[in-house]
């Protein structure tokens, strides 16, 4: 059985040809979306031969080796100089900065991305609004009491993403989503401890950084909790 964190990312895919899932380790999603014919065929893709091996074991365990195969590939190196096209590409159970480091690799972005974070993920909105590709859907979520941001791009649609939701998100996928008021209200805390450790004359320019973030996210919740 998929966990939590792959089943949310499993249930944003239905019916495709193909599925690349890069950094894939043990090979479960692609498994689970061929066996559940949400994709006709994957390629699982990982940089490492460990977890390589551990996915075609599993994929051989699943009688898939017809249907997914396995590629030893640097994020995208795998594709970039070919005339293969993706339906959906997932990237699950990295950070952020690494997720956009893999997806700036990618020559030709196409298809649906989804990737499912374990840091925030203003990185990778940022890297969507500069190639003026649309978010259709975020989520954050915790499993196994760890915090998850979710994000779902397309290539194929213009972006409509707003400069002021780069940093936390667009508010109408976070209407009564108590995890993330929660998330953000520790944050605000978190930077409020860090001011009060500021000398506002001596450490002028973080003062007003800080003094801004935690602005923004107040300003962002009561948002929020006004629509909620
Ligand atoms: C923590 S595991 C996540 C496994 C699975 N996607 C999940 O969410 O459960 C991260 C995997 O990404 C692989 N990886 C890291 N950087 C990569 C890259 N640039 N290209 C391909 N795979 C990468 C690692 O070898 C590792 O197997």
């Amino acid at each position: 059985m998929l966990s939590k964190r792959l089943s949310k990312v499993a249930d944003l895919i239905n019916d495709c040809n193909n599925v690349a899932d890069i950094g894939t380790d043990h090979a479960y999603l692609p498994i689970f979306l061929v066996q559940n014919s949400k994709a006709k065929c994957a390629f699982a893709i990982d940089v490492n031969s460990e977890p390589l091996a551990e996915a075609l074991k599993n994929i051989q365990s699943a009688n898939l080796t017809n249907k997914i195969t396995t590629i030893k590939s640097n994020g995208f190196d795998f594709i970039n100089d070919k005339d293969i096209s993706l339906d959906v590409v997932t990237i699950c159970g990295l950070g952020s900065p690494t997720i956009v480091n893999i997806l700036s690799s990618w020559k030709k972005p196409q298809g649906q991305i989804i990737v499912c974070s374990n840091t925030e993920v203003s990185p990778i909105r940022q890297w969507a609004f500069k190639n003026n590709f649309e978010i259709l859907f975020e989520d954050f979520f915790v499993d196994q009491k760890k915090h998850y941001w979710l994000l779902q791009i397309s290539t194929k649609f213009k972006s409509s993403i707003l400069k002021k939701d780069l940093l936390l998100g667009n508010k109408n996928y976070f209407i009564n989503n108590q995890n993330y008021l929660f998330y953000l209200n520790n944050e605000i805390n978190k930077y409020k401890s860090i001011l009060l450790k500021l000398n506002k004359k001596n450490h002028s320019e973080q003062y007003i950084k800080t003094v801004k973030k935690i602005k923004s996210i107040e300003g962002y919740v009561n948002a929020i909790n006004k629509i909620s």
